[in-house]
């Protein structure tokens, strides 16, 4: 029987799964819910939902988020009751109360909550030394677009605690606090983010060190449909849909 994958949140990302997942005849699109009712209207309606308790009703064998972190922060605690869950927006989880209450609904229901390493890579390398790390200092760079902006120059336009930036850049830093997670955590891991006119694709930098010794992670990743997102945060999203439906955890 093929593994049934219910997706909230069809923009970029989310459209990208969902063409995935149609095409992967091990798979089956369980449902999609969008708040933008124009996002859902080429979809047949008996896959469409309108609430989240109408998406734990259809019963996936996991649910996505591509959204928001709102989306995240009202819908996981309650989808982790009754089912495992992907999220994107991760850095919801900067929200102490979100990451609290994710947390319980986790421990009580045995479900789980995936993380793909999204637009950055490397995840592995800083989970295997977690315990060693000294220091974690991550650098993003992207369009003033994509970051709502509208510099001329090249602007430094946070530095500081990852925690912060989660709440300052909801859409742009999600990959801090993936690093975060697997790292010595949000106000450890610390962050600048630049904007930059000239930028023509995203780049993310992490150096980490500690008594292992130091190792540099850079991902230039180009736009996806949104300026703000890269395409390889949709293409490892896939990827820990596939890992989690054939039950071999490689994190
Ligand atoms: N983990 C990573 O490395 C990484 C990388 C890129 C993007 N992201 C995050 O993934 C998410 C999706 O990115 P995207 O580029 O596809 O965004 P997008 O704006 O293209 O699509 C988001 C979709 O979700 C819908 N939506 C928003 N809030 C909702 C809610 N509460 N309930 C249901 N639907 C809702 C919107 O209407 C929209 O159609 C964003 O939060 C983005 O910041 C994470």
């Amino acid at each position: 029987m093929a593994f049934s994958v219910g997706v909230i949140g069809v923009g970029a990302i989310g459209g990208y799964l969902v063409e995935k997942i149609k095409r992967d005849k091990t798979l089956s699109l369980c449902f999609v819910f969008d708040t933008d009712q124009r996002k859902v209207k080429k979809f047949p309606k008996r896959i469409v939902v309108n609430s989240i308790e109408e998406a734990i009703r259809k019963k996936a064998g996991l649910i996505v988020e591509s959204a928001s972190q709102q989306a995240v922060a009202d819908y996981a605690p309650n989808v982790l009751k009754h089912t495992d869950m992907l999220i994107l927006s991760v850095g919801a989880l900067a929200g102490r109360k979100t990451e609290k209450a994710i947390k319980a609904a986790c421990r009580k229901s045995g479900r789980r909550l995936f993380v793909p390493s999204g637009s950055i890579i490397g995840v592995d390398g800083i989970r295997a030394v977690k315990r060693l790390l000294r220091k974690v200092e991550m650098v993003t760079t992207k369009p003033p677009k994509s970051l709502g902006r509208h510099d001329r120059k090249k602007t430094v336009v946070y530095s500081g605690p990852a925690r912060r930036a989660c709440a300052l850049f909801p859409r742009s830093v999600n990959i801090s606090a993936t690093i975060s997670l697997n790292g010595i955590g949000f106000d450890k891991t610390k962050i600048k983010v630049i904007s930059d006119p000239k930028a023509i694709v995203n780049t993310h930098t992490v150096q980490a060190e500690g008594s292992f010794g130091k190792f540099f992670i850079r991902v230039e990743g180009q736009p996806s449909k949104n300026p703000s997102t890269s395409s390889t945060a949709a293409i490892s999203a896939f990827d820990t849909i596939k890992r989690v439906q054939c039950g071999i955890n490689l994190f």
